[in-house]
Formats: structure tokens, C-alpha cells, sequence
């Protein structure tokens, strides 16, 4: 069985509950809405958000996630969806999920107004939970998402390497969402606050992990259904060398290597060059370290709760999200 699948195994029916209700929320009018739908539908994700969301209900509910957990689950998958899709446009990226993104299928024109429907369909969708703390939760999502990419793009740009403005940028642009998935579920179930607390900090360690493993994948030149090296020819310095290039910094060595962030366009010999840097002096090391540490985090948080299937298979979905391969 597939590791995922077997993790999802205690909330099995909701995400068949949760895939009818995405696909149901999306109907359109237009013909090439509809066919752009399909293909989201057809090359599907991982479905991480929405498997956290309903293992987080159960396990602060301490019994089956209720009906508005899993309208949740679709309402955040869908703006999870809409990112992926205006980030494709951002990073012109030409591949998702082993498949041609929207912008490559029609045009990044197109691709905008199809994720802004995605992103408006999930509006909807929280409004019609019809709860005040969500719909708040919701739209700072939007705001933090949007923020993060513009500091990431500002950052590139300025060639500024801060280790703090890292985790700022990460922890907006993925965390965000992620801790809005475990904070949300603790809603629908109407959890103590305690416990409202605990999922929140649970959501956001793993969410800052998931993102450090995407941005160790960038660095390997192996299928992952998108394309990698794409962060470095953006000048995206990501944990790996932003550890290095910090150290040599220290050491006054920095200058040749900033160099080759800061001639535009970067280079393909640049990139393989300062990918070679990240490995050679440690940084994907030092990022892997990063990265279970806040697995460990969220596992530490986890173990507080009472045994059941539920704390089961999010301490099983944590080691997956450092030891997933794509
Ligand atoms: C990709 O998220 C964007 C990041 C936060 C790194 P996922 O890796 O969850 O994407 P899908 O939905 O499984 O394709
Ligand atoms: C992920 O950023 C966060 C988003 C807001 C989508 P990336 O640019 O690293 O995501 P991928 O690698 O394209 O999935
Ligand atoms: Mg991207
Ligand atoms: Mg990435």
C-alpha cells in the first residue's frame, strides 16, 4: 500500500467525501474552465492538507472528524490549489505533477483568471461554513501567501541573505496554510482552546518541515513532477546555500559566489556550480537538520495527546513529510 494511503487509513471515507466535494464546487459554465478543471482533477496531489485537516479533527475531537471538518478540507485544498496555480505563472514553470501546467496548456494569461476561480470558488466555500473565526482565517491566508511570494521575489532580487527572513518567507508562503488546516479542524471540531493551541503549533512545524524538504528537492536533478534547479535561476536562495553562503560571508570568502547571484540572467553553469557549493560544504546537511528538528517538534506536541488511530497516523504523515520523495 501506498504510505499515504495507508496514513489516511482512520479518515478514509471523508477524503472520498472530500475528492467528490472538490470536484462538485468547481462547476463552470465555460468550456475551457471545465477542461482545465479536469486536468486538475485528473493529475491530482498529494492531498497532504486535506489528510492533516481530517486526522487533526480526530484526534482534538477524540472521534470521527464532523461534516464541516471535511467542507474545510475542501475550501483549503482549493486555495492550495489556486496557489499552485499562480505560483506555476510566477516561477513559469511548464511542469506540475508530471503534467503541463495550466499556463503551458493555454497561456499564463488564461492561467491567472483560472486561479483567481479556483481561489473565489473556495470563498464560497468558507463562506458557507458559515463561521466568522474561519472566514477570518481564511482571508489572512490570502494576505500571508501573497506577502511571503512578494518578499521571496524581493529577497531574490536583493541577493539578501538573512537566515530569520528564510523562515519569515517559508513559514508565510507554506506554513500558513498548513497551520490553517490544523487551526481550522480544532474549529469544526470545537476544541478546547488548549488544544486549539496545540494543533495550531503542530500545522506550523509541519508545514515549515514540508516546505525545507521542497526546497532540498530543488537541489537533486530526480523526477519530482516539476521542475528543479528553478529556484536557483530565479536567484531563490533557499536553506541549503543560504546556510553556506552565510558561513563564507563570515569568513569574508562570499564575494565570487554572490557574484553569480547577482549577474542576471543566472546561468546554467552558475546554478550547477552553486548547487556543488550547497552539497560540498554542508548545507544540505545542515538544512536536513533544520528540517527534523521541527519533525521532532511537531511529533513532541503530538505524543501529548492520548493514543488513538488518529495520533497514529499524523506521527506516521510527520516522518513522511521529511522522508517523501516527491
Ligand atoms: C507544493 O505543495 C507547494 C509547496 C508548498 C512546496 P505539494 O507538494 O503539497 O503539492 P501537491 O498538491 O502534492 O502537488
Ligand atoms: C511553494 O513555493 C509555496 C507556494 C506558495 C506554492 P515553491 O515555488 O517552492 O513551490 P513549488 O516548488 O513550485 O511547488
Ligand atoms: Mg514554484
Ligand atoms: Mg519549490
Amino acid at each position: 500500500m501506498h504510505e499515504l494511503d495507508q496514513i489516511k487509513a482512520p479518515v478514509a471515507s471523508y477524503v472520498d467525501d472530500f475528492h467528490r466535494q472538490f470536484a462538485s464546487i468547481l462547476a463552470t459554465k465555460s468550456e475551457w474552465l471545465e477542461q482545465a478543471i479536469q486536468h486538475l482533477n485528473a493529475s491530482t496531489g498529494k492531498k497532504v492538507r486535506p489528510i492533516l485537516t481530517a486526522l487533526m479533527a480526530g484526534l482534538v475531537g477524540s472521534r470521527e472528524p464532523s461534516p464541516k471538518s471535511i467542507d474545510a478540507a475542501v475550501l483549503l485544498e482549493l486555495i492550495h490549489t489556486a496557489t499552485l496555480i499562480h505560483d506555476d505563472v510566477i516561477d513559469e514553470a511548464k511542469t506540475r505533477r508530471g503534467q503541463p501546467t495550466l499556463g503551458a496548456i493555454f497561456d499564463n494569461r488564461v492561467a491567472v483568471l483560472m486561479g483567481d476561480f479556483v481561489l473565489s470558488s473556495a470563498l464560497i466555500g468558507a463562506i458557507a461554513l458559515g463561521d466568522l473565526r474561519i472566514i477570518g482565517i481564511v482571508s489572512a491566508i490570502g494576505r500571508e501567501l501573497t506577502e511571503g511570494e512578494i518578499r521571496q521575489a524581493e529577497s531574490a532580487d536583493l541577493v539578501r541573505l538573512d537566515e530569520a527572513n528564510y523562515y519569515e518567507i517559508i513559514y508565510q508562503k507554506t506554513a500558513v496554510l498548513f497551520r490553517s488546516c490544523a487551526e481550522v479542524a480544532a474549529i469544526t471540531m470545537e476544541a478546547t482552546p488548549e488544544a486549539l493551541e496545540q494543533a495550531i503549533q503542530i500545522g506550523t512545524a509541519l508545514g515549515m518541515a514540508f516546505q525545507i524538504r521542497d526546497d532540498i528537492f530543488d537541489y537533486y536533478r530526480s523526477d519530482v513532477g516539476k521542475p528543479t534547479g528553478n529556484d536557483l535561476r530565479e536567484g531563490k536562495v533557499t536553506l541549503p546555500l543560504l546556510h553556506v553562503l552565510l558561513e563564507l560571508q563570515a569568513e569574508g570568502k562570499a564575494e565570487p559566489y554572490l557574484q553569480l547571484l547577482e549577474d542576471k540572467p543566472i546561468t546554467d553553469e552558475a546554478v550547477e556550480r552553486l548547487t556543488a557549493l550547497a552539497f560540498e560544504a554542508g548545507g544540505i546537511d545542515y538544512a536536513w537538520q533544520k528540517l527534523y528538528s521541527y519533525i521532532e517538534e511537531a511529533k513532541t506536541l503530538l505524543r501529548t495527546f492520548e493514543e488513538s488511530p488518529y495520533r497514529s497516523s499524523l506521527l506516521a504523515l510527520a516522518d513522511y513529510i521529511a522522508s517523501r520523495t516527491h
